[in-house]
C-alpha cells in the first residue's frame, strides 16, 4: 500500500486560527424572547451577506438513538417554532417520525456566531404545506414530484426522465402538493447563542424553557 500523506497536516495548520473576537455578547444585549434574538441574528447575517444565512444543520436520531445530520433551509420562524420543508419518505423524516426530536445548528463565520436549537417536532398541516408549495418556482415544484428523495437511482437520466414525465403530466395546469412532501416544525425547548471571543473565552447563553417563560443562563465556553 502506498504511504498516504498526513491527512491532518492542512487541517492542523488551519486550526491555528487567528483569535475570534470581532464583537461581544452581553446578557443585557439579549432579547427576553429567543425567537426574536434568533431573527435578529438571521437579519444581521443577511446584512453581512453570509453565504446562505438561513441554512441550518439538522440533527435527528433513529429509534435506536443513532444520529444523522444534513443541511436544510429554514423557511419560517415565529413563536410557534422553526419550519423547514422536505420529503416525508426521506431518512430525516423517517427518523423524525420514530423519534420526534431534533436539533438545528446555524453557523455564520462572518460574524463568529453559532446558534443551536433543540426541540420536539411535528408535521405541518397539509393546508400550510400546500400554501408554501404553491409559492415555490414551477421548476422546484416539478423537481419535488420527480425525485423520491433518498431512493437509490441508476443515474442522472432517471431524474431527467421523471422530470420530463411530470412536466407532461401537469402541462400548464397548477401543480398540486406531492402526497409525500411537506413541512416540519421544531418547537424549541432550548436555544444556545454563541459568540466567538478572544483566548477561546467565547460568550455562550442558553435559553431554557420553563412553561411559557425563558430563563437565560451564561455557560462556560
Ligand atoms: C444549502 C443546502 C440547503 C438544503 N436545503 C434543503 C431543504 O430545505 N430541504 C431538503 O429536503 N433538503 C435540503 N438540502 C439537502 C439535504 O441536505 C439532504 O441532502 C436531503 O434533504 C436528504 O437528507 P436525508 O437523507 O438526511 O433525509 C439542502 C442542502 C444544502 C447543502
Amino acid at each position: 500500500m502506498s504511504r498516504s500523506k498526513n491527512p491532518s497536516g492542512g487541517a492542523e495548520k488551519r486550526q491555528r486560527r487567528e483569535e475570534y473576537g470581532q464583537r461581544a455578547l452581553l446578557k443585557s444585549d439579549l432579547s427576553a424572547n429567543p425567537t426574536e434574538q434568533l431573527q435578529l441574528w438571521l437579519d444581521e447575517a443577511s446584512e453581512v451577506s453570509a453565504s446562505e444565512p438561513y441554512a441550518m444543520v439538522l440533527a435527528t436520531a433513529s429509534r435506536l438513538g443513532r444520529p444523522s445530520s444534513r443541511t436544510l433551509l429554514l423557511k419560517a420562524l415565529d413563536d410557534e417554532g422553526l419550519t423547514f420543508y422536505t420529503h416525508y419518505n426521506s431518512r430525516k423524516s423517517r427518523e423524525l417520525t420514530e423519534n420526534p426530536f431534533a436539533s438545528a445548528t446555524f453557523l455564520w463565520m462572518e460574524l463568529e456566531r453559532q446558534v443551536i436549537i433543540e426541540g420536539a417536532v411535528s408535521r405541518l398541516s397539509k393546508e400550510k404545506s400546500s400554501r408554501y408549495f404553491a409559492s415555490r418556482p414551477r421548476g422546484a415544484q416539478l423537481g419535488c414530484w420527480a425525485s423520491e428523495q433518498d431512493q437509490v437511482i441508476e443515474g442522472r437520466e432517471v431524474l431527467d426522465a421523471r422530470y420530463a414525465e411530470v412536466e407532461r403530466r401537469f402541462g400548464d395546469g397548477d401543480i398540486p402538493l406531492p402526497p409525500s412532501w411537506g413541512g416540519w416544525r421544531i418547537v424549541p425547548s432550548r436555544f444556545e447563542f454563541w459568540q466567538g471571543r478572544q483566548h477561546r473565552l467565547h460568550d455562550r447563553f442558553a435559553y431554557v424553557r420553563h412553561g411559557s417563560e425563558w430563563e437565560i443562563q451564561r455557560l462556560a465556553p
